[in-house]
């Protein structure tokens, strides 16, 4: 007998992005176990208590596991990445995945039947910029666990979605990165796509476009999106020269107003 541990996606923040396997997935499980992070946190699990209001036929027990924190994150963002830094990141994740699943493995040890159904909701889809399939990877180090994975909507469709976008140029490359990354991650080839940017990310390719734009190159263009999906979603798009900084000045304002962001954006030459 094993324990079974869904991964379910939950899409981006729209209710109407669960899938109908999410909700078959939902009414399988016996127990929840929400483990969330950041400052967004109480209106993230929020957003999952009412998919669990509105999909869950049966009543549900939820499992709460407080998420140790990271260490100090000034050098996640800004600043040159260097090799050392790069190392030391590393390093802090991979800390901070072991402390994550030395909690979770007692607690589904003891929430969860040996034949017994959990699940994760996951925000966006689990296979994009989240810890939670390494954090469970290293808890089956301890405890035998099934783990069976559902996709959701993920922020790059929601962002793609929302502005009407085809994500690729005919036959071109899409690189996916972060905002730490973007400088030396992005392509004039294809299409760019930014998560996990604090703002820093932006205001560097804004800055460095304005510094070398590059010989005989057409501007770019950026399409932006926060809080896809949710109340007070916010889209602006535009050459990225002109809408870059309004974009920067609407996410501090958008950021100081709510206590969180979370955002995603494109770039690219337009091709009219
Ligand atoms: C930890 S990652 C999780 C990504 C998620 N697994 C997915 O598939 O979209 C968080 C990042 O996703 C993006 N994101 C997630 N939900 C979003 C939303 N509703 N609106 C804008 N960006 C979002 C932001 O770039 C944010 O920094």
């Amino acid at each position: 007998m094993t324990r079974r541990l869904l991964v379910i996606g939950i899409g981006a923040g729209a209710p109407g992005h669960l899938t109908l396997q999410a909700i078959e997935a939902i009414n399988r499980a016996e127990v929840f176990f929400l483990l969330d992070k950041s400052e967004a946190a109480a209106e993230l699990v929020a957003a999952r208590e009412a998919i669990l209001k509105a999909h869950r036929r049966a009543p549900w027990r939820v499992a709460r596991l407080a998420s140790p924190k990271r260490r100090a994150e000034a050098h996640i963002h800004g600043g040159a990445r260097t090799p050392a830094r790069e190392t030391t990141y590393r390093a802090d994740v991979a800390d901070w995945h072991s402390a994550r699943a030395a909690l979770l493995a007692p607690l589904i040890e003891a929430e969860l039947p040996e034949d017994g159904v959990g699940a994760l909701l996951v925000w966006g889809d689990p296979a994009l910029y989240d810890s939670t399939l390494r954090v469970l990877e290293a808890v089956r180090a301890t405890l035998p666990l099934a783990i069976e994975v559902v996709p959701g909507i993920s922020a790059v469709q929601a962002l793609t979605t929302a502005h009407g976008l085809v994500l690729n140029e005919v036959g071109a490359k899409v690189v996916l990165t972060t905002g730490r990354r973007v400088l030396e991650d992005f392509s004039r080839e294809g299409t760019t796509v930014v998560m996990l940017d604090d703002g820093t990310g932006l205001a560097a390719l804004i800055a460095r476009e304005a510094e070398v734009p590059p010989a005989g190159a057409a501007p770019l263009h950026i399409w932006w999106g926060a809080y896809l999906g949710m109340e007070g979603e916010l889209l602006m798009s535009g050459p990225l020269a002109q809408v870059g900084p309004q974009i920067l000045r609407q996410r501090a304002e958008a950021r100081e107003k709510r206590g969180w962001i979370m955002d995603v954006w494109l770039v690219r030459e337009p091709k009219f």
